[in-house]
């Protein structure tokens, strides 16, 4: 049994523990996370860290999350192909998925056995949420014989009518295996004009047949911002989301997906980044690379951002109907296909 004293006393080393990993990291455009902001959230990360190995849980976080949960709670973190892989390789009862409702999701389809939680709920995607199964079933009907791929940020009814899945981290490469000389892409019609750029750039041009919506964040970035961060800060290196428009990304020094601009960073002998994406990857880049300096416009997916040390602790303890993940079975082994689909084409 631990006195009052010992209890303080773990709090405090938590606090330490976490304020070593986020002192460099901003909490706003304008403050960093200070040893204060740590210790109050001390209290959940023990309790989340404690009721995860109870349960056998395991928690996967997006990148784009708040960094209290990336480094205080999550076992794995990373862009949407890493942590499908996890949610397929995991021996966990519980996948708890901090993330967006198309991820929990895809977790849930590739496991059909486990539980899965979310903490954020139903939280969305203006992806995910621009088109149905049905919108694309239309569409097929209207271009027979065309291979269809979708993007992960897509519902399972989506998925289900699709070929084969991809993320931004293996969707170029993808789209170039698929034979024939004709591609349906759903349903970021910003994606698929960089699918387009890149494959005739690559030379190896196909049409591109694409319908669906934009992300929310990503659309909102214009060429104008590359340039000015160019006038800003001579020599910088400017970084984008294949979701951005592609007048952004043909400006920029490297497009791809969030594990492909960490892994540019990392590589990087710059010192200075301009990230045109979500504030979280800005976070994780501040966290590991406390030497160098990232520039970020703007950009926030308050999807993402539902997820909190409060409602993970809540979905561990005792989920709301709404964090637990289901989906229709007929759906779910459609769907399943076309993402073992895309787990063999990226090898
Ligand atoms: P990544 O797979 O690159 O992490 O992208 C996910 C996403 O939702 C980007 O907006
Ligand atoms: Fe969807 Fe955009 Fe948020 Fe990614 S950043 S989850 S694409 S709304």
């Amino acid at each position: 049994m631990l006195t009052p004293l010992d209890k303080e006393a773990q709090l405090t080393q938590e606090a330490h523990r976490l304020y070593g990993l986020l002192k460099s990291v901003s909490k706003t455009k304008a403050a960093k996370w200070t040893f204060e902001d740590c210790l109050a959230a001390a209290p959940y990360v023990l309790a989340i860290n404690r009721f995860k190995k109870e349960q056998n849980a395991v928690i996967l976080a997006h990148s784009y999350t708040t960094p209290d949960l990336v480094y205080g709670v999550a076992d794995f973190r990373g862009d949407s192909y890493e942590l499908a892989l996890k949610a397929r390789s995991s021996t966990a009862d519980i996948i708890v998925f901090a993330g967006v409702w198309f991820m929990a999701e895809t977790a849930k389809i590739i496991n059909p056995g486990k539980k899965v939680v979310i903490p954020a709920g139903r939280a969305g995607c203006t992806l995910a949420d621009s088109m149905t199964g049905e919108d694309v079933k239309k569409l097929r009907e209207k271009h027979p014989g065309v291979p269809a791929l979708c993007y992960i940020n897509s519902s399972a009814d989506v998925k289900a009518v699709c070929d084969s899945c991809v993320t931004s981290g293996n969707v170029f490469d993808i789209a170039q295996k698929i034979p024939g000389d004709e591609l349906i892409f759903v349903p970021d019609m910003l994606m698929a004009q960089n699918i387009d750029a890149e494959l005739k750039r690559r030379g190896t041009p196909k049409k591109i047949i694409s319908s669906g919506g934009s992300c929310c964040v990503h659309d909102k970035y214009r060429p104008e911002i590359v340039d000015k961060l160019r006038a800003e800060h001579p020599g910088i290196k400017v970084l984008a989301h294949p979701e951005c428009p592609i007048e952004v990304c043909q400006k920029c020094d490297y497009v791809g997906s969030t594990k492909g601009m960490a892994a540019y960073v990392a590589a990087s002998s710059d010192k200075t980044f301009g990230m045109l994406t979500e504030f979280g990857l800005v976070n994780r880049l501040e966290a590991e690379h406390p030497d160098k300096t990232f520039i970020w416009p703007y950009g926030v997916c308050s999807y993402m951002k539902k997820n909190s040390l409060i409602n993970t602790l809540e979905a561990l303890i005792d989920p709301r109907p709404d964090q637990v993940v289901t989906v229709d079975e007929n759906i779910a082994a459609q769907a399943k296909k076309a993402i073992e689909k895309m787990f063999e084409l990226a090898k």
